[in-house]
């Protein structure tokens, strides 16, 4: 049971100050009736709750497809840099949302974003071997051998060796090709490229696990994940 408050402000209706003001002023119904008692507890999944006559929709959590843009820093808050929050769009707002594992600001592509830690854990720790996929614009061609030692593991700054990546090339004339990896060092796949002599030009998150991009959400666009794009996270990609 949680006060009629919190969860209202947990739902993005308002700061907690703001739908109390909602209450008091007789604004909130619960299952059809005014409710003037902020601090009222109730099940919020066994209540029908109003705010001025709408109904809400109660969740728990919020789990978040966003097609990063170039340009915005995969944080919750920044004070000098425009962030993945600060460009959900306003129906997806709500206190605690976090971006899941970290893309760099001029990486594009899949980025989840969700208020549900034990969720992401799932899908960004090394050890459950969830593969994230990048398109990756190279300076040149990868040779045998530079692709040989990222599938076998490369060492990347003298110092921290990778788990085995996949490559696959898909543009041979335009030194475009897939890489995947299973685990979220910092500018990982950057520092895998110049290990084998290349440089990254641009780098596109396609899926994670086996959940593909929307194709057709556009840069910068974000919606509500289906419970069945959940599952494919931690699937096999
Ligand atoms: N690897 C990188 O180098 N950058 C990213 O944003 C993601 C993976």
């Amino acid at each position: 049971m949680e006060r009629l408050d919190k969860i209202l402000a947990s739902q993005g209706v308002g700061t907690r100050s703001e739908v109390r003001k909602m209450i008091w002023s007789g604004k909130v119904t619960v299952d059809g009736a005014v409710c003037l008692a902020a601090d009222q507890k109730l099940e919020p999944s066994e209540h029908g709750i109003a705010v001025c006559g709408n109904l809400i929709c109660y969740k728990k959590h919020l789990y978040i497809m966003m097609n990063k843009p170039d340009g915005v820093v995969s944080a919750s808050n920044d004070s000098h840099v425009r962030t993945v929050i600060d460009i959900l769009p306003s129906d997806l707002r709500r206190k605690g949302l976090f971006p899941v594992g970290r893309l760099d600001k001029d990486t594009t592509g899949l980025l989840i974003i969700t208020d549900d830690g034990a969720f992401a854990h799932s899908v960004m720790s090394p050890g459950k071997k969830v593969f994230k996929t990048y398109r990756v614009s190279l300076d040149g061609a990868l040779s045998e051998s530079g692709i040989g030692l990222l599938c076998g593991g490369v060492m990347i700054d003298g110092n921290e060796k990778c788990l085995p990546a996949q490559v696959a090339v898909l543009d041979e004339g335009n030194f475009i090709y897939q890489i995947k990896i299973c685990e979220g060092k910092y500018h990982q796949v950057k520092r895998m490229a110049q290990a084998v002599g290349r440089r990254v030009l641009s780098l596109e998150r396609t899926a994670v696990g086996g959940l593909a991009l929307d194709g057709t959400l556009e840069r910068g666009g974000a919606r509500e994940l289906t419970e069945c794009e959940k599952l494919l996270l931690t699937s096999d990609s």
